[in-house]
């Protein structure tokens, strides 16, 4: 029997990548959604890649007996928790909001597991635990001081898995550390559709050379970088899923809590991501520099080694096919998802 994997957020950006790598790994991935940040037409793209149609719980993950339903009808074996909030300006309009979707959200699943004897646990975190440390390579040990809401919740569920783990050892915990993930499926059927303006980056730069904004704004060109602008650790996003399979194979249900960086050890700035979309799409970006973006560090990325060594996993892909990918999704998806 193929162990089930519950996926929480499955239909969102990262989780849809994530459900279609696990039935190709032989998983079988059943997914608890609400559709806060994702649309329904993505299960069918799922099963037009993999030929498998997922099963598909809607449900709030803050909701005890929603979840108690699908532990009860489906023996999970794995949870991954991908369902969350994850906009940093709207955590600090909205505190109570992101605390009640990401860090209430997170117990009462922990508390089902617990109930049902469910006790390995991955958990998508972020490089924003970290804050700024005053240097740009963060390794696992780099001290944690998040300076915004969202990480500040982020950084308490880690708490969290680390209180529950001292007091019960019996589970097998991942806190996985997320850098920057961009792409999508070379099939271009999935990647990223954020409602609105996007916040981030890589998708503002796709809606540019899809016709959808006119112009990049680039926020400061005045940082100690290559060229001045921000530098990141921009990870393709399934290789960001791959290194969750090697993951799941590494802890094989053995008591433990990992704590792992997830990143390609790379760096590249707004202006080189913008040139190297531009040669990946042929389209030209228009762009203007702004002030510096507040909250903003100069230069981020990972040191890979821990996770190279601790679960054999390192990214493959490079910026290059970041683009490829991102447009390739972008031009046959212009206005994202249908309804
Ligand atoms: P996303 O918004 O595309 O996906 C999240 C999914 O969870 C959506 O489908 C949404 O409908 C669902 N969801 C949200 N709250 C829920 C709830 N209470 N109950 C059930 N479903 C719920 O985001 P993503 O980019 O795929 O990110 C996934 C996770 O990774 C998030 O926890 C995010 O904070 C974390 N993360 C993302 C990034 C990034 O840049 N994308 C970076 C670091 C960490
Ligand atoms: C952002 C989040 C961070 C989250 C991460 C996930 C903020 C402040 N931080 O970080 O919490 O974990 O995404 O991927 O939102 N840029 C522009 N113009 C734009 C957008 C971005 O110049 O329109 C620049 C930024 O200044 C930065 C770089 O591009 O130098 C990357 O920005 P972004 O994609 O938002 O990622 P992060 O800032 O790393």
């Amino acid at each position: 029997m193929k162990p089930k994997i519950l996926v929480t957020g499955g239909t969102g950006y990262i989780g849809s990548h994530m459900v279609v790598s696990l039935i190709e790994a032989g998983y079988e991935p059943i997914i608890f959604d609400n559709f806060s940040n994702s649309k329904r037409s993505v299960i069918g793209r799922i099963e037009q890649i993999t030929g498998h149609k997922p099963k598909l719980i809607e449900g709030d993950i803050r909701n005890e007996k929603e979840l108690s339903r699908v532990f009860e009808k489906y023996q999970i074996s794995s949870v991954i928790n991908f369902a969350g909030r994850k906009a940093v300006g709207e955590s600090e309009v909205d505190p109570l909001l992101y605390f009640s979707y990401n860090v209430e959200g997170t117990i009462v699943l922990l508390r089902v597991m617990k109930k049902f004897g469910v006790k390995e646990f991955i958990f998508s975190s972020s490089a924003t635990v970290y804050g700024d440390p005053g240097y740009d390579e963060f390794d696992e040990e780099t001290p944690l001081s998040p300076i915004n809401n969202y990480g500040q919740s982020k950084w308490m569920v880690e708490e969290i898995l680390r209180k529950l783990y001292k007091a019960e050892p019996d589970w097998s915990i991942a806190i996985l550390r997320y850098f920057n993930p961009v792409g999508a499926h070379p099939s271009g059927l999935i990647g990223e559709d954020p409602s609105g303006i996007p916040a981030n980056l890589m998708p503002f730069i796709s809606q540019v050379a899809v016709g959808r904004r006119e112009k990049l704004r680039v926020f400061g060109n005045d940082y100690d970088t290559r060229d001045g602008t921000g530098a990141r650790d921009y990870i393709h996003v399934l290789d960001l899923v791959d290194g969750h399979l090697a993951v799941l194979k590494a802890m094989n249900h053995k008591p433990q809590l990992l704590t792992l960086n997830l990143g390609t050890g790379n760096n590249t700035t707004v202006l080189e991501l913008v040139h190297a979309f531009e040669k990946a799409s042929g389209k030209t970006i228009p762009y203007e520099i702004c002030a510096r973006r507040p909250g903003d560090k100069n230069a981020c990325w990972t040191n890979p080694n821990k996770a190279k060594k601790v679960i054999g996993w390192q990214a493959k892909r490079d910026i290059n096919d970041m683009c490829i990918d991102t447009w390739r999704w972008q031009q046959k998806n212009p206005n994202g998802y249908p309804d």
